[in-house]
């Protein structure tokens, strides 16, 4: 008797994916290096283009494409981005005829519905059960639930295995499980709660084709859980409010003692870095990439409590294939290893 194979989820005949993994669409992190590596290894990857030109994420989607025929994504913020330069951005995507849009932040149903007017597939990342209820109302085609154990700017309040059962029974398209998520037993702990899968950012900054700078995926191999924290430090470039969570480092630690006196208004826009001539501000979004020197520990080291877990610097396919053996051998484990047929 053939079976379903529970690894073979709604989002894969969706979006033709092979696998239930969706690389997040990180800014600076995810470009076509990382995106191409996720994608052609059978799961679904993303460029992270939040505030890039319109001619950047075009050269950087064919990229993507003349390395790999495989679906992919294109991640935009359109509630942290100018409008004018958001519509061009959208614009590119469309051009080029992206097929999956991933939109993060506040639901701007506006942006779901030009994505969708231009033909593409709308994935929304939210933080909360109203948010995934508003961009389904909206158009959306999948929800991504983060919680608030995830690496990055964090929408989510609670832990995503919390949030994950709520969203699940709000909306009827399918939902994705987004922070905490690194190896094929919480894939498979997701899929048990009705996850279609899962969403994965700190372990791909890891991985050897992450734009991210040495520094920063050194310092996510060598972080326990606890050392990261949810702050409002890194403030300069995005809405009022936005918290992240980053691994503590001095700007962090200093912001807490308070000993620099700030308040989040006055954020000083002390230069600690650069990239190619550009400034790179102390309390800024910008993470340490490849491209820039300077004071790049005291950047924001964006990662999750997952870090715990994620122990080496990994090709991205080695992550993707040892993800899908494990979760394959925990089914097995838990009694499953009969009820479905592999290609
Ligand atoms: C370095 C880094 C940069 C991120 N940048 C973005 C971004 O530009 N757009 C976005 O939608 N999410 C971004 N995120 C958040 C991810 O989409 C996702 O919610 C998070 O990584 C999931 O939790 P995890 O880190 O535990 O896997 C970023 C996360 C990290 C770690």
């Amino acid at each position: 008797m053939t079976k379903t194979d529970p690894l073979k989820t709604e989002f894969c005949s969706l979006v033709g994916c092979d696998y239930p993994i969706i690389q997040a669409g990180m800014g600076g992190v995810a470009r076509w290096e990382l995106a191409a590596a996720v994608s052609a290894a059978g799961a679904f990857g993303c460029l992270g283009m939040v505030r890039e030109s319109a001619d950047r994420i075009r050269s950087e989607i064919r990229a993507v494409r003349q390395r790999t025929d495989r679906p992919f994504g294109v991640n935009l913020i359109p509630a942290a981005t100018p409008p004018q330069l958001f519509a061009q951005e959208l614009a590119a995507c469309i051009d080029e005829n992206v097929e999956h849009i991933v939109y993060f932040w506040d639901v701007v149903p506006a942006a779901i519905d030009a994505a969708k007017r231009g033909g593409c597939k709308v994935l929304y990342q939210v933080g909360s059960v109203e948010d995934a209820v508003e961009a389904e109302a909206a158009g959306a085609d999948v929800i991504i639930a983060q919680g608030v154990e995830g690496g990055g700017h964090v929408h989510g309040h609670v832990t995503s295995l919390t949030l994950l059962p709520q969203v699940i029974n709000a909306v009827k398209i399918p939902v994705i499980a987004s922070g905490g998520f690194a190896d094929g037993a919480s894939l498979i702990a997701a899929i048990a709660l009705g996850s279609a899968g899962v969403h994965c950012g700190t372990v791909f900054v890891a991985s050897e084709e992450s734009f991210a700078h040495q520094i920063h995926k050194e310092r996510i191999i060598q972080a326990r859980e606890t050392e990261t924290v949810h702050t409002d430090a890194f403030a300069i470039n995005w809405p009022p409010q936005s918290p992240v969570r980053v691994l503590a480092n001095k700007t962090t630690q200093c912001l807490n003692d308070r000993l620099w006196g700030y308040s989040d208004q006055s954020f000083p826009h002390d230069a600690i870095a650069e990239e190619e001539g550009r400034p790179v501000y102390r309390f800024s979004t910008d993470s340490p990439l490849r491209s820039m020197t300077g004071e790049l520990d005291q950047l924001a080291l964006f990662a999750g409590q997952v870090t715990g877990q994620v122990n080496e610097i990994r090709p991205a396919a080695m992550i993707v294939d040892q993800m899908i053996r494990h979760a394959r051998q925990r089914l097995k484990q838990l009694g499953f290893d009969d009820v479905w047929r592999e290609e």
